[in-house]
């Protein structure tokens, strides 16, 4: 009801298929963040709160929105190779690409192109093109990486074909990942211990012999 209007039953099942897909993930980087303040003995709203916090970064799930920006600077297939070779060249990492856990596809990433196809249009199958072309330029460019789509390419692609506008792509993820985040949150708080990880200083080594401090 986003538009005012009701929505095309393909289209609102399209978004719950994305809903239910993006619920729990594992460790990622929003549950680990909302396990840790869980820790400290804050509440559950301090802990959902900092797991949006850490889900709106772009390595995370703010990637889906800047993914559909990559296409429409793309803008058609065939400048794909030369627009993916400048932006390695550049340093740039190319979003919706790459996964620190899946080394090959993300499973979520097929989902969702599927449903994506099966909703249709030309956006779908120019999203499909460029998909091709840039994970094999990536091959070439990062040998060894394996970096394929991962969930974010096609959650903004399927998210757009039903009308959510980009702006709201990340709440419409944290709206699905919370329910990951409170099942994290109430196994978390059955423990005592706190989350504190060591560190080890790798800086430069003090002078030696250490000079006497300034009176
Ligand atoms: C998701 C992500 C953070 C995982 O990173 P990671 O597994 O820790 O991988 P690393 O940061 O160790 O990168 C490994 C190598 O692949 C490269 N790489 C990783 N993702 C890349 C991408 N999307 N585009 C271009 N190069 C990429 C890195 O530059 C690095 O190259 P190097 O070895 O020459 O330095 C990373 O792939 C990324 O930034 N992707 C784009 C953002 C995105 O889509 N986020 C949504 C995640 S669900």
């Amino acid at each position: 009801m986003i538009d005012g209007e009701v929505p095309d039953p393909r289209r609102a099942r399209a978004v719950e298929q994305y809903l239910i897909l993006g619920i729990d993930h594992g460790f990622n980087a929003s549950t680990f963040t909302a396990r840790v303040v869980t820790s400290t003995g804050a509440d559950v709203g301090a802990a959902v709160v900092a797991g949006i916090g850490a889900l709106s970064g772009p390595l995370h799930g703010g990637a889906p929105s800047r993914a559909l920006d990559t296409l429409d600077a793309i803008g058609t297939p065939e400048r794909t190779e030369a627009w993916v070779r400048d932006a390695v060249g550049a340093g740039d990492r190319i979003m919706g690409f790459g996964h620190a856990v899946y080394k090959t596809a993300d499973p979520r990433s097929v989902m969702l192109r599927d449903i994506a196809r099966s909703l249709g249009g030309d956006r779908v199958e120019f999203a499909v093109q460029v998909e091709d072309t840039v994970e094999r330029v990536l091959a070439e460019l990062k040998p060894g990486r394996e970096l394929h789509t991962n969930v974010e390419y096609y959650a903004g692609v399927v998210m757009e074909q039903c009308g959510i506008p980009r702006e709201l792509f990340t709440s419409t993820f944290a709206a699905s990942r919370v329910v990951g985040w409170c099942a994290h949150v109430l196994e978390q708080s059955t423990e005592t211990a706190i989350i504190r990880p060591s560190a080890r200083y790798v800086g430069p080594e003090p002078p030696q012999p250490v000079p006497p401090a300034p009176r």
